[in-house]
């Protein structure tokens, strides 16, 4: 694939703007600054790497990221009260199409996948998929067994048709519930809470299938998804 084309397909703005970048010697290769847009290079695998203005970016054909989200920031390119998450990520991901893959709201913190594999994305959004997603909530009142049962045995919420259960619902202090649930509808966890007789003052997802959020990873910081990342995924 030639210079102009990777970094084109990783984002770094139109073509045109992409054969600017490379003339004006702000790209390099292998150390080497590469000047000339139509020099091929073989892309094989996760391995070529290239860099801009010396920052150092893997080409992947298809961006998978994970994002630690920090509360007051919404889930969209097009944010209505708070800034949006992809103001703490490299323009380049949003250039080149990188969507939410599912929404936390605003005062939602913890693990945000993303991603511009659109059957990625589809497949993880479906509501036939259901993947088990780990939430941990601060509740206003004492967690109780009554309540805890009420979420086991499945919590009616209002325009679901039927009763919507936790995979599981265990206290992890008096008031820190960790709830498992299999889908993703609107202000689910919260709602769950509520219909079970407590409220949620706050909420954090820790983990989406067998993938966690890293305990390394700082709000507000983000990394890239490896293979073994994307397994552990579909693992559960
Ligand atoms: N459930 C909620 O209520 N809010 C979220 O952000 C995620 C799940």
């Amino acid at each position: 694939m030639n210079l102009e084309s990777i970094l084109f397909t990783q984002g770094f703005g139109s073509r045109r703007q992409c054969r600017a970048l490379i003339g004006d010697a702000r790209v390099s290769v292998d150390g080497a600054v590469r000047t000339d847009p139509d020099t091929d290079f073989p892309i094989t695998g996760d391995a070529f790497t290239f860099s801009v203005d010396g920052v150092v970016w893997p080409y992947r054909e298809h961006a998978y990221l994970l994002l630690n989200k920090p509360a007051g920031y919404e889930c969209s390119r097009d944010p209505q009260h708070h800034p949006s998450v992809f103001s703490l990520l490299p323009p380049q991901f949003a250039e080149r199409g990188v969507q939410c893959v599912g929404r936390l709201d605003q005062d939602t913190t913890g693990l945000l996948l993303l991603s511009d594999d659109g059957k990625f994305v589809h497949l993880f959004t479906s509501p036939k998929r259901k993947v088990p997603k780990l939430y941990v909530a601060t509740t206003r009142h004492p967690l109780d067994d009554a309540q805890l049962t009420r979420l086991r045995d499945g919590v009616l919420l209002h325009g679901e048709p039927k009763p919507i259960a936790a995979v599981d619902a265990t206290a992890r202090g008096e008031h820190a519930l960790a709830l498992t649930v299999m889908e993703g509808k609107y202000h689910q966890v919260k709602r769950m809470i509520a219909a079970a007789g407590n409220r949620c003052e706050a909420l954090h997802r820790e983990r989406i299938g067998g993938l966690a959020l890293p305990a390394t990873l700082a709000p507000g910081a983000w990394q890239w998804l490896d293979a073994a990342d994307l397994g552990c995924l579909r693992s559960g």
